[in-house]
């Protein structure tokens, strides 16, 4: 394993509890990275709260307080670059990254999402939505998937996937908590593959 701690932000949006998995998992294996940022579009949420407990940069950063799409992009850039960011990891970020940043880390951005990807994917398919699908469509196995982000929603190559069992009885919230559970260690568990992995 590469000894030199990566530097890692965070982009959240909502709990942020694989956030928090990340991060606990950072400590407790005493892996060679360190989260230095947490970016949110939302000033107040879950996420925001626990880095500002921990002492973590909390970073608020939206389309909203820019003029136009490219200098929010630009900020985000800038905001990545000062920190001498190594990775990002997407925890439940809902906002699309913009091309510039993606087109600036190639292979170093990485998001959760909480399906057996590529099935249940794509534009528009999060959260509660993925779950509902989920159970519409009859499938007996869900689960996470740890993948690159690249221009496609979705698209980039898997990391890591988990499953767990779709149950008879499952509703969307229910089905959500079993894969929630799974996220958090398949997060902590992709994280530490990608930091034996890089150079
Ligand atoms: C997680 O289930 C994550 O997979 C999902 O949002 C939830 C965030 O929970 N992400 C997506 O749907 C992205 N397409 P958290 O804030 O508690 O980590």
């Amino acid at each position: 394993m590469n000894d030199k701690k990566k530097r890692l932000a965070v982009f959240c949006s909502g709990t942020g509890s694989n956030f928090k998995a990340l991060f606990h998992a950072i400590i407790e294996r005493a892996l060679p990275a360190e989260i230095v940022l947490c970016l949110s579009n939302r000033s107040q949420c879950g996420a925001m709260d626990f880095a500002r407990e921990y002492e973590i940069e909390s970073l608020h950063l939206s389309e909203t307080q820019f003029r136009t799409y490219d200098e929010f992009a630009s900020a985000m850039l800038q905001a990545l670059r000062e920190r001498r960011i190594d990775l990002i990891m997407l925890a439940g970020y809902l906002r699309k990254i913009p091309d510039a940043v993606i087109a600036a880390y190639p292979e170093k951005i990485v998001n959760i999402h909480p399906s057996l990807l590529p099935q249940f994917g794509g534009h528009g398919m999060y959260g509660m939505r993925v779950h509902e699908a989920v159970i519409a469509s009859g499938e007996t196995r869900s689960g996470a998937t740890v993948h690159f982000v690249n221009e496609e929603y979705d698209k980039g190559r898997i990391i890591k996937q988990n499953h767990v069992p779709v149950l008879p009885d499952d509703t969307p919230e229910t089905l959500a908590e079993r894969v929630l559970l799974c996220e958090h260690r398949l997060y902590p568990a992709a994280l530490e593959k990608l930091l034996d992995e890089q150079p």
